[in-house]
């Protein structure tokens, strides 16, 4: 699988219909506010399902001594309570598979410890409730601080976990002008609208599971793995799902239970976990630590650059928050280090949450920035300037297109940065402290292998299908867009068919590479249509043109319709990283502008203000785009104020595992924010020159508040969330 050449000028480019950069309404939105769009909890296929509701542990790390579930089974409705000691053989987690109700060991608080299934819900909480374990609890480690000691290297993910250039400790000892500071994000939950849920059905030794889940393919096989069949027996679809943030990449306690309780009971099983149980049964983002050093010269030129990141996993888990990565691509130095150490913490699975990585490692680098930039007596956009790299700085690789200065100056301008005041607590407005900060964004862009089919019918309607999702981004109506501009049809005439592994394989949505991956497939099952057509009519390919439902060339036409027939005429097409992946350094950038009130008698902080610019390629809907640059640039101010999953260092429980505890921001703590994108086409990243978006909006913007903070009272806090406690 190759990409075509993406520096080719293509349908995309001519934008014949205006369709591509359009702010079309979503094509989904009618279905989703008429409550018509079906997520997974309300399915009804194959008849009355039966209910299942997840009993979980109420000691952290431990053993079950025993479980006595026979008032649960006398209970009127109850049709079976599963523990370890029946569940049915199934594949191993190291080969990919997703296990539940292994053994007797408690590994964290909240772990599934069984399953009831009822034949209602209210049946199914009740018995739940009086499923008797009694547990033989053990010491376990919930504080990552005091974890850090025994830190182990993680094996290498995307990418290693170590980079080194040049002599680091030497150019940090020899400069004169240093920063070393230490910074912790906490643990933070992904917090989307929809619970995990699932409802499934076998027939026979096919498997369909109706669930929230946001990487269809990968689910597919990791389903097929536990249950021990092959990723053919197994059909996962997904086709609206409220919300995903990283927490819905996996196959959770919810497929894996309810299919084990289908097959068991010959009946369709239905399972949604409650809020409370989101939190311990699923994933969450780990907490860090992150040591940065930056050394400059007495002209704001970075000499050496250190950013090492601690954070925590549950044993036997690899997955470690890389926090230090894009610190590897933003700045220009010549003697460099990063470092990432993984420990073991008795909580549940840390894995990715929304911009893996940069969320918070740019929490500590773009804050460590504004700290040297004060020391320098240099401008925070100055000082960034001054250390724009010319090339990818540790791969020594061209970027394939890098607009922060820009981003940065017109951010500046329209925000009306210079009449920031250097030093902090200079400004007043009645009660209020107001201050201003920035900080830069950046968001490595990714392309995921991705197929998909393309066909046109009699009645002239193209559609797309493949097992692409819509985690409430867009993706249906960006992918109707492209469709529909390069078939030269109106968006009405494009049924865009996603969320089901009956359509080709595809890569899903997640580290914003949903739009390009799934849309590139788009785009080229679309063009070999094209091209098809076009012999069909025996018009040059050079010359044809699609537009108004026909393609024309020299004077002549055919509508597609009547070149379609009555059987129709498709076609496939393939997208994959190919090689400009490694020869470019590929990432969206951006920088955010926030103007903060803290509250003299109190601390209280608020957000007044905030203006991010962004250049993430070619836009392909400026309505869903700005939607997605507003929801990160809002997940920025939590990560700056607000989110903290706090763990009971009892126990494990994080003890606020639910909406009203675990604060995110709402509407009444976030101004009216302004979103600029920078025009820009990267023709090095796939067929339609766009990068991905969905995560750039969060990346830096924390780092701009708690840099506003500092200018508005003075006081730097390292420890987020940066809270009214912290400032008196
Ligand atoms: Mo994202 S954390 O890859 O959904």
């Amino acid at each position: 699988m190759q990409m075509s050449s993406p520096a080719g000028r293509n349908p995309i480019d001519d934008n014949r219909q205006g369709l591509i950069g359009k702010p079309l309404d979503r094509v989904d939105g009618h279905l989703k506010v008429t409550g018509q769009a079906t997520y997974a909890y309300e399915y009804t296929e194959a008849g009355p399902p039966l209910y299942g509701f997840v009993v979980t542990s109420t000691t952290g790390k431990g053993r079950i001594r025993n479980i006595d579930s026979r008032a649960a089974e006398r209970l009127s409705g109850v049709k079976l309570v599963m523990t370890w000691r029946d569940m049915p053989q199934q594949g191993k987690k190291e080969v990919g598979a997703a296990p539940q109700l292994v053994d007797d060991k408690i590994l964290h608080f909240g772990q599934p410890v069984a399953l009831v299934v009822a034949e209602s819900f209210e049946a199914a909480r009740a018995g739940a409730a009086l499923v008797q374990v009694d547990y033989e609890p053990v010491h376990g480690v919930y504080d990552l601080a005091a974890a850090r000691p025994a830190a182990r290297m993680p094996r290498p993910g995307l990418q290693p976990p170590d980079s080194t250039l040049g002599d680091f400790d030497q150019a940090f000892a020899g400069a004169p002008v240093r920063v070393d500071q230490t910074w912790t994000t906490p643990h933070q939950s992904h917090a989307m609208m929809e619970p995990h849920a699932t409802l499934a059905v076998w027939h026979g030794d096919q498997l369909t599971l109706y669930t929230s889940n946001q990487m269809l393919t990968q689910a597919q096989a990791t389903i097929a793995h536990t249950f021990l069949v092959d990723p053919s027996q197994v059909r996962v679809v997904s086709r609206y799902i409220g919300g995903g943030f990283g927490a819905k990449l996996q196959v959770q306690a919810d497929a894996i239970l309810a299919a084990t309780a289908a097959r068991r009971l010959q009946r369709p099983v239905k399972l949604a976990l409650t809020r409370q149980q989101v939190f311990h049964v699923t994933t969450h983002r780990s907490a860090t630590i992150q040591r940065v050093r930056l050394a400059a010269d007495q002209h704001g030129h970075l000499l050496a650059i250190a950013h090492e990141s601690w954070s925590g996993n549950t044993e036997g888990e690899n997955s470690y928050e890389a926090a230090a990565t894009q610190t590897r691509a933003l700045y220009a130095a010549p003697d460099r280090k990063t470092a990432h150490r993984l420990s073991t913490l008795d909580l549940p699975v840390a894995a990715a949450m929304r911009a893996p990585g940069e969320a918070v490692g740019l929490l500590a680098l773009e804050c460590a920035m504004d700290e040297l930039a004060e020391k320098l007596g240099l401008d925070p956009v100055e000082l960034r300037r001054r250390n724009e790299p010319t090339q990818d700085p540790e791969r020594h690789v061209p970027y394939s297109v890098r607009q922060l200065i820009p981003c940065m100056d017109e951010g500046a301008r329209r925000f009306g940065w210079d009449r920031r005041k250097v030093k902090p607590g200079q400004v007043r407005d009645g009660r209020w402290l107001v201050g201003l900060g920035m900080a830069a964004a950046i968001r490595s862009n990714f392309l995921r292998p991705s197929h998909a089919l393309a066909r046109i019918d009699a009645d002239g309607v193209v559609t797309v299908k493949m097992a692409m999702t819509d985690i409430g981004t867009g993706s249906y109506t960006v992918f109707t867009q492209i469709a529909a501009e390069m078939l030269g049809v109106p968006p009405h005439r494009v049924k865009m068919l996603l969320g089901d592994t009956e359509f080709p394989a595809a890569a899903g949505s997640g580290g914003s590479f949903g739009a390009a991956s799934g849309g590139s497939a788009a785009f080229e099952a679309c063009e070999a249509l094209r091209q098809k057509l076009i012999a069909l009519a025996g018009y040059d390919p050079d010359k044809a043109i699609f537009a108004n439902g026909m393609v024309s060339d020299a004077g002549q036409s055919r509508s597609l319709a009547s070149l379609a027939g009555a059987e129709g005429v498709e076609a496939t097409g393939d997208i994959g990283p190919g090689e400009t992946g490694k020869a470019f350094s590929q990432h969206a950038f951006g920088a955010h502008f926030v103007e903060v009130g803290v509250d003299t008698d109190t601390g209280e902080i608020r957000v007044r203000r905030m203006l991010s610019v962004f250049a993430a390629g070619r836009i392909l809907n400026e309505k869903t785009a700005r939607s997605q640059a507003l929801g990160g640039m809002t997940f920025g101010i939590g990560a700056a104020l607000m989110e903290d999953a706090a763990p009971d260092l009892q126990t494990g429980v994080f003890s606020n595992h639910d909406l009203a505890q675990y604060h995110v921001p709402a509407h009444a703590d976030v101004p009216p924010l302004e979103v600029v994108f920078l025009p820009e086409v990267d023709d090095k990243a796939n067929p339609l020159k766009i990068k991905g978006i969905g995560e750039l909006g969060i990346c830096g913007a924390g780092a701009a508040v708690a840099n506003a903070v500092y200018n508005a009272c003075g006081v730097r806090v390292r420890d987020y969330p940066v809270t009214l406690d912290k400032l008196l």
